[in-house]
């Protein structure tokens, strides 16, 4: 008896490619990002110890987090979730542009880079620029001992496990919880909020492993309905993604994984947005994707919703599980269960993944290693 294996199809454990079998890797990699993070409702972050001995967290005036592609987008959650629990005033900046413009930042700037692979020239490049202005660094990377952590003065790590397919799922998931982490630490040193909302938010964190485990099952038991919409979607040449507040980064991820894997040209804008000019572009032939999970603005993304389905363009939404109003402005809606409203891109995301890996296979394209792109970019 022979049996015939390869190293590869081994290593993608049953998955026909590494991208699936990282999306369904979620939720074990999220458990990692927090263990030992959360203990009994309370926050440790032990890695930022030294830092905040040293007294340089206490004289931040702002922050700047630097990063590139799809860790830009975890950077672009963080702001929101920053802001509001530690009231400290955050800029998000492409690491390519921040390196060229000049920027203000002396010791009273936090700089945070993102990079799962800490070894994106441009982020470094941006972070060896702080330092010489004399910030405090903090690093937040999948890969131990990368080049960014030799260059920060403190790290904290994704936790995430190894990413093979080129494009990033679970290193995003975790990026935007260990930056959420990050910005409730800030916000108890900075006493702007209260233990009792720390421990709910994190009571709230610690069940995101399982409903992301809930939407993957979901995904798993009806991969018809999912795969049929993906084959329909598979022949459209353009499609727009809208969201509000945290939904919008969202978003923009949503039409970054589709463009990466797929080939379709996809972009993402916040919802209100739209109607200021790419409103144009809508027509029968292009589908719009909207987040439309239960948020303060909820009402308004139905309105921005109502705006589109009147241009005749075909309507994909995300929306909280129980939410059958929606039904009556979409075309198809993915649910996602109730969480609270800063950690909803953190479910929303997964079937936006799901999506552009189905609609990649359905076109027939190189969903581990897409065309032009690599993993962790050196050059300029
Ligand atoms: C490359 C990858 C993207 C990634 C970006 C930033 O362009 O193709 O998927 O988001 O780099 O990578 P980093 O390792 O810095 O997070």
């Amino acid at each position: 008896l022979t049996i015939e294996w390869d190293i590869e199809a081994a290593e993608k454990g049953g998955y026909p490619h590494f991208a699936l079998k990282e999306i369904h890797e979620q939720p074990e990699a999220l458990r990692r990002a927090l263990l030992g993070r959360i203990q009994d409702g309370q926050l440790h972050l032990s890695e930022l110890d030294a830092l905040r001995q040293s007294g340089a967290l206490d004289s931040i005036q702002r922050i700047i987090i630097i990063a590139c592609g799809t860790s830009y987008h975890a950077g672009l959650l963080a702001k929101y979730a920053i802001e509001k629990w530690a009231r400290i005033p955050v800029e998000t900046i492409t690491a390519s542009e921040f390196r060229y413009c000049d920027p203000i930042i002396g010791p009273e700037t936090l700089c945070v880079a993102v990079t799962q692979s800490g070894e994106t020239l441009d982020t470094l490049v941006g972070i060896r620029q702080a330092r010489e202005h004399g910030a405090p660094v903090i690093a937040i990377t999948n890969v131990v001992a990368s080049a960014i952590t030799r260059l920060s003065d403190a790290v904290l790590y994704l936790q995430a496990g190894p990413e093979i397919c080129v494009v990033a799922t679970k290193t995003f998931v975790t990026s935007v919880a260990t930056l959420y982490l990050l910005g409730l630490y800030l916000g108890q040193l900075r006493g702007h909020i209260a233990q009792e909302q720390v421990s709910e938010l994190l009571t709230a964190m610690e069940r995101l492993p399982d409903q992301i485990q809930h939407i993957l099952d979901h995904a798993d038991s009806s991969d018809d309905e999912l795969q049929s919409l993906a084959k329909r979607m598979a022949k459209v040449s353009s499609m727009m993604f809208i969201g509000r507040g945290v939904g919008f980064p969202t978003a923009l991820e949503g039409a970054l994984k589709l463009k990466e894997i797929s080939y379709i040209h996809a972009e993402g804008f916040p919802a209100g947005e739209l109607k200021h000019g790419s409103i144009a572009l809508l027509d029968p032939d292009t589908p719009l994707f909207a987040i439309a999970t239960t948020s303060h603005i909820y009402e308004k993304v139905v309105s921005n919703i109502q705006e589109v389905r009147a241009r005749d363009a075909q309507v994909l939404v995300v929306a909280t599980e129980g939410d059958e109003k929606i039904k009556q402005h979409a075309d198809h809606v993915l649910y996602v269960p109730d969480t609270q409203e800063i950690l909803s891109p953190l479910l929303a995301s997964i079937p936006l993944q799901l999506f552009a890996y189905y609609v990649a296979v359905a076109r027939g394209c190189n969903v581990d290693q897409p065309r032009n792109l690599a993993k962790s970019v050196t050059v300029e």
